[in-house]
């Protein structure tokens, strides 16, 4: 069994309190440190599936507030119906993009979405990228004045220069690598906060 396929104590732990992915833990932690999350809060998930962060982002919602999400895959947990739109597409396309900014504006952004690995770290790192810039672009469109984003990236490329077009337009951006990642993993989060507003 490779390390990868090996149950850890994250995902031992997520199996244990019902969520469908150890992901969950990262989304707290960095919920821990920045606080981004409060109920009333419009939130939109991207790269949701199977639904673990849609699922504690809901919980700390409380009922309150609003929840958009996205993903290629269905959701693998059973989504209220109430404060709570999911589109199962590509985040690329425009009529996704738009039935999720018709949902807004939102006061958070989080996109855990990462490109399907070929092995090539350069290829990889560069569809990483271009999903982060993707998500900027949902941010810039999308954020209210104040609201923060979280975009997870594969480390070693152009996250530098990612966070530098961040900051032009929050008070606040850095990397933050959440514990709960895999030790081996060679992936970050970039989180922004206080959005200037367009
Ligand atoms: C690590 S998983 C997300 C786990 C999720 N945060 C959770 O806690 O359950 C990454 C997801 O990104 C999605 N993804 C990758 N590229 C995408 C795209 N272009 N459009 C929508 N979703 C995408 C994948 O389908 C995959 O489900």
């Amino acid at each position: 069994m490779s390390t990868y396929e090996k149950p850890d104590f994250w995902a031992i732990k997520a199996k244990k309190e019902g969520y469908p992915a150890r992901s969950v833990y990262k989304l707290q932690e960095i919920d821990e440190k920045f606080h981004l999350i409060r109920k009333d809060l419009r939130v939109l998930d991207i790269g949701a599936a199977p639904g673990s962060w849609s699922l504690w982002i809901l919980k700390r919602l409380g009922g309150t507030g609003f929840l958009s999400a996205v993903d290629l895959s269905p959701l693998g947990m059973s989504a209220p119906t109430e404060n709570f739109f999911f589109i199962q597409g590509d985040l690329y396309n425009p009529a996704v993009r738009q039935a999720l900014l018709d949902h807004g504006p939102y006061g958070l952004v989080v996109s855990d979405a990462a490109p399907s690995t070929t092995g090539n770290r350069i290829v990889d790192q560069g569809a990483s990228e271009a999903i982060v810039e993707a998500i900027i672009g949902y941010s810039f469109a999308t954020l209210k004045a104040g609201g923060a984003m979280v975009a997870k990236i594969f480390q070693g490329g152009a996250e530098r220069e990612l966070l530098d077009h961040m900051k032009e337009h929050f008070t606040q951006a850095r990397a933050f690598k959440p514990k709960a990642c895999r030790a081996e993993s060679f992936e970050t989060y970039l989180v922004a906060t206080g959005f200037k507003g367009t």
